[in-house]
C-alpha cells in the first residue's frame, strides 16, 4: 500500500494480523530530487508486493541510498532485492551495527557507511541525521531525523497495534489519533526490557530527543506515519511505557 506523506515522503506498508491487532511493516521514501533515499526495506516475507510498490514510488528514478534503523528482518530482509535492483545503492547503518555480517556479504564494503548517532549524513541537497534509538531491540539501531520535511523515523519506536480498518491510515486520518492502549500493547510486546527502565527517566529522556528538534511527523515502522499532534502522540506514548513498567512492578509486590 503507496500512501503519499507530505512534500516528497511517501509510505509503502504491508499489514500483518496477530493476536493483538493489526500491524505495519513500512518502508518510507524521500525522492530527494534525482537521489531518492530509503528508510529500511521491509521484509523479505513481502518481497513482492514491496518492490513493485517501491518501483511505483520512485517512477523510474534510482534510489541513492537505504538507511537501516537496525538489521532485523522486517526493516532489512529485502535488501539482497534491493540491492539486485538496485547495484550501486549505498547503505547506511549504525556504527554499532556488524555490517559486513548483518548487513549482506554481497554489498562491497565500499558501499557501507557505518555512522554514530549525532552524525550527520548529506544526500544531494538534503542532510539527514542519525538520532540515538530510545527505543530499540539491537545494539546497532538508529533512528534518522530529516530536517526538511521535519520527520522522525523511529524504527521499532512508536509502533502501535490497529485494528484493521485503521491499517496504512495516518494518526490525522483517524478520530482522535492513536492512543496510548495501542501503544502500550505493541512496547509490551516488542520491548521486554521495559520492565526493568524507571519511566520516569525514559519519559524525561523522550522529551529532550522530542524537544531537541523541529519534528512534525513521526515516521514509525511498525505503524503509519503520525502527522500532527506530535506532543500529543509524545504523551500517549510515555503514558503508555509508564503502564508496561507499573504492571511489571505490581507483579513483583
Ligand atoms: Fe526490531
Ligand atoms: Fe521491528
Amino acid at each position: 500500500m503507496i500512501r503519499h506523506i507530505t512534500g516528497d515522503l511517501y509510505q509503502v506498508s504491508e499489514i500483518v494480523s496477530g493476536q493483538f491487532g493489526s500491524e505495519a511493516v513500512s518502508v518510507y521514501v524521500l525522492l530527494n530530487g534525482d537521489q531518492p533515499v530509503l528508510i529500511d526495506c521491509g521484509s523479505h516475507l513481502h518481497r513482492e508486493s514491496i518492490m513493485a510498490d517501491l518501483e511505483t514510488v520512485l517512477d523510474g528514478r534510482t534510489p541513492a541510498y537505504i538507511f537501516l534503523t537496525h538489521s532485523e528482518l522486517p526493516h532489512a530482509g529485502n535488501i539482497s532485492s534491493v540491492v539486485s535492483r538496485w547495484p550501486d545503492i549505498h547503505c547506511v547503518v549504525s556504527n554499532v551495527m556488524l555490517a559486513y555480517i548483518e548487513v549482506l556479504p554481497t554489498l562491497p564494503l565500499a558501499q557501507i557507511t557505518q555512522a554514530t548517532a549525532g552524525s550527520m549524513v548529506t544526500v544531494g541537497s538534503r542532510t539527514l541525521e542519525f538520532v540515538t534509538a530510545l527505543l530499540k531491540d539491537q545494539p546497532g539501531s538508529q533512528w534518522i531525523y530529516d530536517g526538511r520535511t521535519q520527520t522522525l523515523f523511529s524504527g521499532d519506536g512508536f509502533g502501535y497495534h490497529c485494528p484493521p480498518e485503521q491499517s496504512g491510515r495516518f494518526s490525522d486520518e483517524i478520530p482522535g489519533g492513536i492512543q496510548s492502549e495501542q501503544f502500550e500493547s505493541y512496547h509490551r510486546q516488542t520491548f521486554r526490557f521495559l520492565r526493568w527502565i524507571q519511566p520516569e527517566r525514559f519519559n524525561a529522556d523522550l522529551d529532550r530527543l522530542i524537544g531537541m528538534r523541529p519534528i512534525s511527523i513521526v515516521a514509525p515502522i511498525h505503524g503509519a506515519a503520525i502527522r500532527g499532534d506530535i506532543d500529543l502522540h509524545k504523551e500517549r506514548l510515555k503514558t503508555a511505557i509508564t503502564a508496561v513498567c507499573n504492571s511489571y512492578r505490581e507483579r513483583l509486590k
